[in-house]
């Protein structure tokens, strides 16, 4: 067994400065999609460069990810440290930016107010990603602590403020500077655990086109009374398009959307349906419906893992105060995504979704389809060394093997890792289940913070030796 005690005593001692250090990160709302929260997103990004520095990591920097075709861009945060001679080297990723907290009322606590109750800590971005990212500052911190200032693996860090957004200022980053980030493997802190005590590898994410559809009638708004009838609705219009994208079973309807969707190799299938997975515990507590929907022949697993699917996730437009308006709005707005898996590509799967749109468009009406954002699905190997040391680093924290899963999720920069640097990459994540990531009382369960401090620790000690 290769540990390195100093390093993980060092983290027990600290353990509650660790928290405390996290909560006054978690209170900068660094919301990436949100333009009003640029500065919060840039304050955000110091404050991990700050500590960065303080803990030992050197060059730490900001690198700036605007440009004429990306005015938006939030910064990424580098720093190494590369005097482990004849070590490998590790390249820890993860985000600081974060999804917005509305609704704001279905909070318990607010969400940039991190509260601690009954073992979890409550905030938004608490485990997505801002603590998992936490946990591999502070197991740098701990192991420079421990080992007089330095490090037993050489190791590059990068952390991106647009993770949320898609990601696309690190992509470019690393098509332009891959060497900046030249590395054996990268270590991505930023899935879940398949359920609690079950330390989990994710080896596959989804990937996914992110667009808008408008619909565009009338000139202007118009009363409804008036012109009721002779005038077209483009929410009629555009419900009527969101109709014909998916059938009663949850089929897409997209021509050729499913063409290059590759099956899970029948040792995956079979090692899914070894899993503890509780369907209807998953319904009732998870998802909260009355009934779970999708693909009729594929288990939630299959369904959520390696299917692909279409979302609709918001209507802008027309009316939506408190009371009644009569108008016949002149646009209607509809945000709709596909999560996307092998080999499927963003690409060619927006171009047939968007002639197939443009096909059926209703009478009256026009229709423009934009991308916002995309990612590629990826699938991971297993075959390298460094998956053992991860499930050895974990089988000493959690006393149990590890498990094999995909997540739903996308972490569009994973693909770029594993295609440009050509690296291994682990997803060795800690969140659980009930997270609530992305929704109202997102936390972190602060048991899995520190054991994930703990089982990094281990994993770069492994990893050395
Ligand atoms: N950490 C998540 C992705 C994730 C969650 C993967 C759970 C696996 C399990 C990430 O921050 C995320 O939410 N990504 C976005 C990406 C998108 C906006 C490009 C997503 O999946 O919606
Ligand atoms: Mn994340
Ligand atoms: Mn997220």
């Amino acid at each position: 067994m290769v540990e390195n005690k100093a390093a993980i005593e060092f983290g027990r001692q600290n353990g509650e400065r660790f928290v405390e250090e996290l909560k006054e990160l978690l209170r900068i709302p660094s919301i990436s999609t949100l333009p009003e929260h640029a500065a919060d997103v840039r304050r955000a990004a110091e404050f991990v460069a700050a500590e960065l520095r303080r803990i030992g990591m050197e060059n730490v920097r900001l690198i700036e990810t605007k440009t004429p075709e990306h005015p938006g861009g939030h910064p990424l945060v580098y720093a190494d440290w590369l005097h482990a001679e004849g070590r490998p080297t590790v390249l820890c990723y993860g985000h600081y930016d974060v999804q917005p907290a509305e609704p704001l009322n279905e909070w318990t606590t607010p969400p940039f107010d991190p509260t601690e109750r009954n073992g979890n800590l409550y905030a938004r971005g608490a485990v997505d990603d801002k603590g998992q990212m936490w946990m591999h500052v502070k197991a740098l911190e701990s192991l420079f602590a421990a080992n007089d200032g330095k490090l037993p693996v050489n190791v590059r860090v990068i952390i991106e403020g647009e993770e949320e957004v898609g990601g696309e200022g690190i992509a470019r980053f690393v098509r332009e500077h891959g060497d900046q980030l030249r590395a054996d493997v990268a270590l991505v802190s930023d899935t879940e655990m398949f359920a609690p005590e079950l330390p989990t590898l994710c080896v596959g994410l989804r990937g996914m086109i992110y667009t808008e559809i408008e619909v565009r009638g009338a000139r202007t708004d118009l009363h409804s009374g008036m012109y009721g009838g002779a005038a077209p609705n483009p929410f009629v219009a555009l419900a009527q398009i969101i109709a014909k994208l998916k059938d009663d079973n949850g089929r897409v309807l997209i021509p050729g959307f499913y063409d290059k969707v590759a099956t899970p190799t029948a040792d995956e299938l079979k090692a899914w349906k070894a899993l503890p997975f509780d369907e209807e515990h998953y319904r009732e507590t998870e998802v909260g419906s009355r009934e779970l929907t999708g693909e009729a022949g594929y288990s939630v697993l299959e369904r959520t893992w390696a299917r692909p699917t279409l979302d609709v996730h918001g209507m802008p437009g027309g009316f939506v105060g408190a009371g009644a308006k009569t108008v016949i709005p002149a646009k209607a707005l509809a945000k709709v995504s596909m999560r996307l898996v092998p080999d499927q590509t963003p690409a060619e799967t927006f171009v047939k979704y968007k002639a197939y749109v443009e096909s059926i468009v209703p009478r009256g009406v026009e229709v423009t389809v934009r991308m916002i954002h995309s990612g590629d699905p990826i699938v991971v190997s297993t075959d390298n060394p460094y998956v053992q040391a991860a499930t050895g680093a974990m089988r000493e924290v959690f006393g149990t093997e590890t498990v094999f899963v995909r997540g739903g999720g996308s972490i569009p920069i994973v693909g770029d890792f594993v295609r440009e640097l050509k690296i291994p990459t682990l997803m060795m994540g800690f969140g659980l289940p009930d997270d609530n990531l992305h929704a109202p009382n997102e936390k972190f369960h602060l048991a899995n913070f520190h054991r994930g401090i703990e089982s990094i620790v281990r994993f770069f000690a492994a990893v050395s030796a």
